[in-house]
């Protein structure tokens, strides 16, 4: 890692609250519903890892991979589905779990391509949303953190494929993308 990391944006134990925080209200909403997480690969294992662990309603894991970066720090607007859900959405109480929300062009994507499989309800949550990039506004029930339009790394969020095993949010040091 060296001197890649510019500066840490949200320390590890306030990732950690906050993720119980949104965890408790999930609760309350799901009480008596079965609930599926849809995990967004590969960004979203960490939050999808410890909000699985946060919550006391029962719930299934499944697991999307879509890319929209591949290895650059900008955003394509062209989705590829890499991988599909394993399970029947139809009449299923389906929840995305994202690291982030950038341009929102991902989840614009997903939404429409989960909608039209006709879950029971569909909601959003995700660690990190950036407000001032957004190109599609999204309507998201769950948000931990807004945070400002910077190139952010760690819990989930790679450059490259790297710092996706930091515990925090760190931003990069310009030069390692210049
Ligand atoms: C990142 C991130 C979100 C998406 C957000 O994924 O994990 O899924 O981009 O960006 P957007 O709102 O501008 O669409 P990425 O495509 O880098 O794949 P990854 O999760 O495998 O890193
Ligand atoms: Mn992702
Ligand atoms: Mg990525």
């Amino acid at each position: 890692m060296g001197n890649d990391l510019e500066k840490v944006l949200i320390p590890q134990d306030e990732l950690q609250s906050k993720i119980k925080e949104l965890a408790g209200r999930i609760d309350e909403d799901y009480a008596g519903k079965d609930l599926l997480l849809v995990g967004v690969l590969k960004g979203a294992v960490m939050v999808m890892a410890d909000l699985a662990r946060a919550l006391h309603v029962p719930v299934q894991m499944d697991w999307m991979a879509v890319s929209s970066y591949g290895a650059g720090t900008k955003s394509s607007g062209v989705v590829r589905v890499l991988k599909d859900l394993d399970t029947d959405i139809m009449n299923r109480h389906v929840l995305i779990v994202e690291d982030i929300i950038d341009s929102g062009l991902t989840l614009h994507w997903l939404l429409e391509n989960l909608k039209s499989r006709n879950p029971a309800s569909l909601e959003i949550c995700t660690a990190l949303r950036k407000p001032d990039a957004v190109k599609v506004p999204i309507d998201v029930k769950y948000v931990g953190f807004d945070i400002p339009n910077e190139f952010v790394i760690g819990y989930g969020l790679d450059y490259a494929e790297r710092y996706r095993n930091l515990p925090f949010i760190g931003t990069l040091a310009p030069h390692v993308y210049k």
